[in-house]
């Protein structure tokens, strides 16, 4: 039998044995769906209280219960370990590491650069290695390959098998989670795909086979890229509309009508997130050593990057309206994570609207259910406890992230005057004099 044939048995019996490489909001749940199929999972992350976390059966990650890490651990189907050298008992290794972006806004690829490093230590025939991790397209052939071919003089498609697969999970979301969304696996040779693919079948519903890592690594970017520059769009036909004195939620609701060709997107202070505002500028800085410019993508994102102060000029307005200066005004922010019901405070565009507010004088205070407390570039705040109190003092609120645990009602009577970036007012009266719509 050879090594492919060997290893698709031992994975098929579910006696491969399976690590996951960062545990964090994607690893986790991944590392949960394996162990759900049957297979022994050893999570790894370099983070000592995650580790220890999990193997006390306590989740970190909002979409995975307790009682799930503590019946997985207890049956022997999920550890986790800060001990790299596990992998040379592994058969099948999943990588879930952070790609986060430089300073400069290129990306950061040393998390991939050192999980590859030290996968060459203990790369051995007969393992399978997927990244799931969102980059550019090349990244797999081209910087996790050698790595692990060099040094150990093993080959791909042979002695053992390495594919890129996407990893789309949403936050927050119940109905499609990491086991029934369809997973794209590309691999470096088709019996990379086939082995990767197999695997992945074991614990996942549907499989999507595609030819090559570059092909997998390129659709995540299309499908991030799309939600960024249609988020882009409709935040700029917001900005026109606001100019030409149009309400852009009736519009989106009129357009919303249509049966076919159109598809709704809605705009807000700014996009947030790991991924959307990200993902797309790792293809343009690819592009970019190619001599071409992704337009669509920095346009996109130039508009994106602007809503955040759009907000803060939609609040000066507000409170200019009522003869107040921003300068000295209570400004109360409600929500501050990236998106509802998530506890993610990731390229938060609240952080942004609060950094400008307090530039501008305003006496910012905020209110999230999800975040007691955020430090953030010189910046460290306490949520407010009561925010009825909170409401009925400020100048000025700004609903910026529309959690559905906020008593809207309760927020537009008790408020003076609210500035609502996500038409979160519309089930309770948001014709009210005291509501301004973006
Ligand atoms: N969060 C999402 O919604 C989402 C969705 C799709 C894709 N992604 C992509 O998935 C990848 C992981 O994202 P995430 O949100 O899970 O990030 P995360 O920061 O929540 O988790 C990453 C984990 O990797 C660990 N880590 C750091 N260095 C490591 C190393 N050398 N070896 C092993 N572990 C290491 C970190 O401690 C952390 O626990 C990123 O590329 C992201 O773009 C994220």
């Amino acid at each position: 039998m050879d090594k492919a044939q060997a290893l698709i048995k031992k994975l098929k019996e579910k006696s491969a044995r399976v690590s996951v490489l960062g545990l964090g909001y994607v690893g986790l749940p991944l590392a949960v769906v394996f162990a759900e199929a049957g297979f022994k999972v050893t999570g790894f992350d370099p983070v000592e209280s995650k580790v220890e976390s999990i193997n006390r059966g306590k989740s970190y990650v909002l979409d995975i219960q307790d009682e799930q890490i503590h019946r997985l651990v207890k049956q022997g189907n999920l550890q986790a370990t800060t001990d790299f050298a596990i992998l040379e008992q592994m058969d099948a290794v999943s990588i879930c590491v952070p790609t986060p972006l430089r300073k400069t806004g290129d990306p950061d690829l040393s998390f991939i650069l050192s999980v590859s490093e030290l996968l060459k230590q203990y790369i051995h025939p007969g393992i399978v290695v997927v990244l799931e991790s969102t980059t550019y397209p090349g990244t797999t052939r081209e910087l996790i390959l050698p790595k692990l071919t060099e040094a150990s003089g093993l080959e791909a498609g042979k002695d053992f098998f390495l594919a890129f697969s996407p990893e789309r999970v949403d936050p927050g979301r119940k109905d499609w989670t990491t086991a029934n969304t369809p997973k794209v696996i590309g691999g470096i040779t088709p019996q990379c795909t086939e082995v990767a693919s197999i695997w992945y079948e074991q614990a996942i519903q549907t499989i999507v086979r595609v030819s090559s890592t570059e092909v997998a690594e390129m659709t995540k970017l299309l499908e991030n890229t799309f939600r960024m520059i249609n988020i882009g769009l409709v935040n700029e036909m917001a900005i026109m509309s606001d100019r030409l004195g149009i309400d852009i939620w009736e519009v989106i609701k009129a357009a919303g009508t249509k049966p076919f060709g159109f598809m709704k997107f809605l705009p807000g202070p700014g996009l947030g997130g790991h991924c959307i505002p990200i993902d797309p500028l790792y293809l343009s800085w690819k592009l970019k050593a190619l001599n071409y410019s992704a337009r669509f993508i920095d346009l996109a994102s130039e508009i994106n990057t602007n809503m955040p102060r759009f907000t803060v000029g939609k609040v000066q307005d507000a409170l200019n309206e009522q003869r107040k200066p921003l300068k000295g005004s209570k400004v109360l922010i409600i929500g501050v994570a990236y998106k509802p019901d998530i506890d993610d405070l990731r390229e938060s565009p609240a952080l942004d609207i609060i950094h400008l507010l307090r530039e501008k004088g305003a006496k910012v205070s905020y209110h999230d259910p999800y975040f007691h407390q955020i430090i953030h570039e010189g910046l460290k705040m306490n949520s407010i406890s009561d925010i009825n109190a909170g409401v009925k003092t400020a100048d000025c609120v700004v609903i910026v992230t529309n959690h559905s645990s906020y008593d809207y009602a309760a927020i537009l009577k008790a408020a003076t005057l609210i500035v609502d970036t996500r038409n979160a007012l519309s089930e309770v009266g948001n014709g009210s004099p005291k509501v301004v719509k973006l």
